[in-house]
């Protein structure tokens, strides 16, 4: 390497780096080391020069198409009708389904809990739609045999009208924002006849154990026996009129046990709204059978449960 090659090669380096490179080689050599550079080693890297920040685009100018995304083919099905719910569009593990595991989650636990904490008496499931919950709820009880080896198997006991919601007469629910937006209305929720339910749940427990009741909940709620004992209703009617149909009776027959559940699933609809609904029914049952009762815990986007203590009228565990 040639003396002027050397000299540009350490000319490149930066100085500290050199400073450090003569620092070894004197003390190798035994001289003294050499000066500092002048630039202080902590000294700030000068500031970049600052970018310049792009030109804005006006919005008026965006008049291209908008890129195809998930959301235009998600659109796309629901409005042609291949999908019937926005939730079916993602897999199964998908972060949307969580409303409907949610659900599954809360009713197959709380068929867990009254077998467990062996509550008396029969599950009921007051609107049955499409049947997805009443499906969990037999699920759920297929076990029952070997749970209660020693008494009557509980029985599934599902209520509908199977022609939708009711004429909507109530002033509650007259008043309340799912039903002024229309959200619900007269034969809204009308999916599945008497007969398609009744294949789907005896398909999973013997029709032994399963009672379908058509029609409007306070005339069917009636032809309940006198000694019918509730351990779980799930209640998912939408309406104040509806929850007061079904409720009201089974209150004032006895028919809901010591430690029974409760699950609503339309509790925080309209809004959360306390005049409204279950919670405007539920407040409304407490005071006229002075129920006492355990929270225990929301579900899913809307629902809510309750256990059973004691109320005006509960029969004995027989
Ligand atoms: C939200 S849907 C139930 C959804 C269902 N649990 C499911 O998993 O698909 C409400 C149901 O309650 C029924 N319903 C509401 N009020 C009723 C009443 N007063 N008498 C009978 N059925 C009623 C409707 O027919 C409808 O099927």
């Amino acid at each position: 390497m040639t003396k002027s090659l050397k000299v540009a090669i350490a000319e490149g380096l930066p100085p500290q780096t050199l400073f450090k490179l003569r620092s070894i080689k004197r003390a190798l050599m035994g001289q003294p080391p050499p000066e500092r550079p002048q630039v202080a080693a902590s000294a700030p890297a000068a500031e970049p020069e600052p970018t310049p920040a792009p030109a804005p685009v006006a919005e008026t100018a965006t008049e291209l198409p908008e890129p195809r995304t998930r959301q235009t083919e998600a659109l796309e099905r629901l409005d042609a009708h291949k999908i019937s719910a926005p939730y079916l569009f993602f897999d199964v593990d998908d972060v949307l389904i969580l409303p409907a595991k949610e659900i599954a989650r809360t009713l197959t636990l709380s068929v867990m809990y009254i077998n467990s904490a062996d509550v008396k008496g029969d599950i009921a499931e007051f609107g049955t739609m499409g049947g997805f919950t009443a499906r969990t709820l037999a699920n759920a009880m297929v076990f029952d045999p070997r749970y209660q080896p020693n008494q009557p198997l509980r029985k599934l006991r599902l209520f509908d009208s199977f022609e939708g919601l009711p004429e909507i007469t109530a002033q509650v629910d007259l008043e309340s924002q799912h039903v002024k937006s229309g959200t619900w209305s007269k034969g809204g929720c009308r999916i599945l006849s008497a007969a398609e339910l009744r294949t789907m749940v005896e398909a999973i427990i013997p029709p032994s154990r399963v009672q379908i009741y058509e029609g409007w909940f306070a005339d069917t709620v009636k032809l309940l026996p006198d000694d019918t004992r509730l351990a779980l209703i799930h209640f998912d009617g939408d309406l104040y009129s509806s929850t007061m149909d079904a409720l009201v009776p089974c209150f004032e027959r006895g028919f809901i046990s010591k430690g029974a559940v409760i699950c609503f699933d339309d509790w925080n609809c309209n809004e959360a709204d306390p005049e409204a609904g279950e919670r405007k029914a539920w407040a409304d049952l407490v005071s006229r059978f002075n129920i006492v009762a355990s929270h225990s815990g929301d579900y899913s986007i809307q629902g809510t449960k309750f256990i059973i203590h004691s109320y005006r009228g509960m029969k004995p565990r027989s």
